[in-house]
């Protein structure tokens, strides 16, 4: 089944979609380094890596099906938190706003009966799910500690063992490639 110039479209959206992700998570890795978190610039360091991994998920789903990719502009990221906690509530609620996205994604597809589509973001809706706990997760940590300066540079060494994303993945559907150098 050919993919719909409206299936593709909305793919394309959220190719760029996933990419701005990538720049506000870099956004937000910078502003740690700059206030001396580096555990938590790593951890977004590594979201970045995900996010442009998503990107060339879709990426893929459209060449795998004779689609046309279209690049557009990126738009610009927010670049001022207030907290780390700030940040972690903005990385949060910034994740509810893609999940809801690839489910209209998946509406298309379900009106169009696109069983292909379908199987790729079945993916996307388990890791939106691991998207949304993670984010959740620390933002709630980020609160139990409030301004205990001790607990927060704990998390932060936390944070900074985040094992790296896997490289991108060589189809639209293929589970995540190890990263490298994992046993
Ligand atoms: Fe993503
Ligand atoms: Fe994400």
């Amino acid at each position: 089944m050919e993919i719909s110039q409206e299936l593709a479209d909305a793919i394309n959206d959220q190719i760029n979609f996933e990419l701005y992700s990538a720049y506000i998570y870099l956004s937000m890795a910078a502003w740690f380094e700059e206030h001396k978190l580096p555990g938590m610039g790593h951890w977004m360091e590594v979201q970045v890596d995900e996010e442009f991994n998503h990107a060339m998920r879709f990426y893929r789903h459209i060449v795998e099906r004779n689609g046309r990719v279209l690049m557009k502009a990126i738009a610009g990221p927010e670049t001022e938190w207030t907290s780390p906690l700030d940040i972690f509530e903005t990385a949060y609620k910034h994740e509810q706003v893609v999940t809801e996205r690839i489910y209209k994604i998946g509406d298309i597809a379900d009106k169009q009966r696109d069983r292909s589509a379908q199987n790729m973001l079945n993916w996307f809706y388990n890791e939106q799910t691991e998207e949304e706990k993670n984010t959740s997760e620390i933002r709630d940590q980020l609160k139990m500690i409030g301004d205990n300066i001790q607990a927060l540079l704990m998390l932060d060494a936390k944070l900074g063992a985040r094992a790296p994303a896997g490289p991108v993945p060589l189809t639209s559907i293929m589970p995540n490639p190890a990263p490298a150098g994992a046993p």
